[in-house]
């Protein structure tokens, strides 16, 4: 079992963030699982610049470091997004990395994983910015299965009681990708989900060629369809 934390906060080894992303994939060492952190703020993550190249093709014609990072979650089981509230969302490179992959959300690439986020706000605003990370990772086909965040500065004592929450979201990550937890209205809203995609890739099949060939090669569009 192999997690990937992504960690978004510029401020390196004295990130509070990070402490909660270190708590998540410990937890998940507690239960046997193999663990790897990415800090996005070290690698180059250019702005997704619109041209669809992605979605008739499958390649971006953008050269930096997203082909690895998006390699390194595509090779994992689960994926744990960390990220301070900045200005009630996330830091921009984080952004940047969330808008490159919207070839792999048409495409449900990441289908079968599990995943949860993290958060530390300086006052507010840390649920509002784990719900919409949860959902970036609903969207992508990946399975929730919770968040952990708090306030810094409204309590000293948070960020203490959060990592050890953050530690329990790690350990119930790992039992999530074991199979020992069920998730039958996420898998629903999975299926639901692929169904849509697939209706739209099926109206717009010239300029989003590799998404059709893709989904007709995964059996999800039938070739009577075509
Ligand atoms: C640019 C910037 C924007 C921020 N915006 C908010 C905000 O909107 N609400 C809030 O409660 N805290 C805000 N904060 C505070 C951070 O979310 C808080 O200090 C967080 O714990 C920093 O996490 P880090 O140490 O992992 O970088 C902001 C901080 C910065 C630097």
């Amino acid at each position: 079992m192999k997690v990937i934390g992504l960690i978004a906060s510029p401020r390196g080894e004295k990130s509070n963030t990070l402490r909660l992303v270190d708590a998540v994939l410990a937890g998940v060492n507690d239960e046997g699982g193999k663990t790897e952190l990415v800090d996005i703020y070290s690698r180059d993550i250019k702005y997704c610049t619109g041209c669809l190249t992605c979605y008739a093709t499958g390649d971006c014609p953008l050269i930096d470091d997203f082909p690895d990072i998006f390699d390194r979650m595509a090779y994992a089981d689960g994926i744990v997004f960390g990220a301070p509230n900045y200005i009630n969302s996330v830091p921009a490179p984080m952004k940047a990395l969330f808008d490159r992959l919207s070839d792999a959300i048409h495409c449900q690439t990441l289908t079968g994983k599990f995943g949860c986020s993290v958060c530390t706000a300086g006052g507010s605003g840390e649920s509002e910015v784990i719900g919409y990370m949860n959902n970036v990772l609903a969207t992508l086909g990946v399975t929730v299965v919770g968040g952990v965040g708090t306030a810094v500065g409204r309590d000293a004592s948070a960020l203490g009681k959060a990592e050890e929450d953050s530690r329990e979201l790690g350990k119930r990550l790992a039992r999530s990708i074991r199979g020992e937890i069920a998730y039958p209205e996420q898998d629903e809203a999975h299926r639901q989900r692929r169904e849509y995609f697939g209706q739209m890739i099926k109206n717009h099949r010239e300029s989003f060629a590799h998404q059709y060939d893709w989904y007709v090669g995964m059996g999800w569009l039938k070739e009577e369809e075509e």
